[in-house]
């Protein structure tokens, strides 16, 4: 499938001279096809996401000029640097302290979004690399700025990026570990919460969908010893803050990087999420739509599917379409918690 230029990617286009014959790092908000256009301009791409269902889209094209994970290590240096505006500011911050020890000295640093994801005023993201970045086009409701590393960067290390707390759910003490910009990075969700206190004992197989800094499945780990528990998320962000959180807590569990179900091919006997929601973001209703509506074929003979989401989402349908039979085992002001069975 491809995707049609952003108005970012727009503007990008007509300033495309900027990055010829350069060794280009891209990374931050990517969504469509343009990195496929730099691979034909600059001299040398690395396009860099966190996000697997972007990299689905675009590994064949790219092939290893692509890179999916929490962190970019390696030898290599980049002349020059886009990045993309991440819609939390927490997350540039941080691959800007990723990426930039990867650059040679002088390189062009480039910052692009649009008005609306906050792009004028983000350029102080990049002034402590870059002095004083001046803003280069605007146009289709979007910016770029530029600047040039002026400094040498201090190595990146990862481990200064975990914020961590504790939280008690019920009986149940948690160590939470997770990077910027993760759900639930700073707080348990009240969601999440209503949700865990409405889940039976269980054993057999369980699969928590969209796991983030991994709440849902640790404190079922840690309440089922004998539950197989696969924990699956869309952004390497999520997946690492899983992991850590999991290994902060002494527990196991399979955590994988799926686009909805891409990832799996198996059946579970019970299905948990606090599913994505993001209002804004088209594509996390779409997720959703589809981890309900097909939630059936990933489930066991009496398998189980239960979610919590806010009042205003209109899940109830979908399950009711998919499922014989969906119940509201608790609802407050804000959440309810539905569980469907086949
Ligand atoms: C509302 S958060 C819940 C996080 C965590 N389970 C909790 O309760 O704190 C939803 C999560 O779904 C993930 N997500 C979004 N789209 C997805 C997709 N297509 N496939 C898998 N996970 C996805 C997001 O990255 C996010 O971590």
């Amino acid at each position: 499938m491809s995707h049609p230029l952003s108005a970012v990617s727009q503007m990008l286009e007509r300033n495309q001279a900027l990055f010829e014959g350069k060794s280009l790092l891209v990374c931050g908000a990517l969504e469509d096809d343009y990195p496929r256009e730099l691979a034909g301009i600059a001299r040398e791409l690395m396009v860099f996401t966190t996000d697997y269902s972007y990299f689905l889209t675009q590994q064949e094209a790219l092939g290893e000029r692509i890179h999916f994970g929490h962190e970019l290590g390696g030898e290599t240096r980049f002349d020059a640097l886009l990045l993309l505006l991440p819609k939390a500011k927490a997350e540039a911050r941080f691959l800007l302290a990723m990426v930039t020890p990867l650059l040679h000295a002088g390189a062009d640093i480039f910052l692009a979004g649009d008005n609306n994801g906050g792009i004028n005023g983000a350029d102080k993201l990049i002034a402590p690399y870059a002095g004083k970045p001046v803003k280069r086009d605007s146009a289709r409701r979007c910016s770029l700025y530029h600047g040039e590393l002026c400094e040498p960067v201090a190595p990146f290390s990862l481990e200064e990026w975990f914020s961590q707390y504790q939280c008690q759910i019920g009986d149940t003490q948690l160590t939470i570990q997770a990077l910027p910009g993760v759900f639930s990075a700073s707080e348990l969700d009240l969601g999440s919460k209503m949700l865990l206190a409405n889940l039976p004992a269980m054993s057999g197989s369980l699969l928590d969908f969209g796991c983030g800094a991994g709440v849902i499945g640790s404190v079922l780990a840690k309440r089922n010893p004998n539950l197989d528990i696969t924990m699956v998320d869309i952004n390497a962000l999520a997946l690492e803050s899983s992991r850590r959180t999991l290994a902060a807590n002494g527990l196991t569990a399979q955590v994988l990087a799926s686009d909805v179900y891409s990832a799996l091919p198996g059946r579970f006997d019970r299905i948990v999420s606090n599913p994505p929601f993001h209002a804004g973001l088209k594509t996390h209703y779409a997720a959703t739509e589809t981890f309900l509506a097909e939630a059936p074929r990933h489930l066991a003979h009496h398998g189980t599917l239960t979610i919590v989401a806010n009042l205003f989402l209109r899940y109830q349908p979908i399950l009711e379409a998919s499922f014989t039979r969906t119940e509201i085992r608790a609802a407050d002001t804000k959440f309810r918690v539905y569980r469907s069975s086949l």
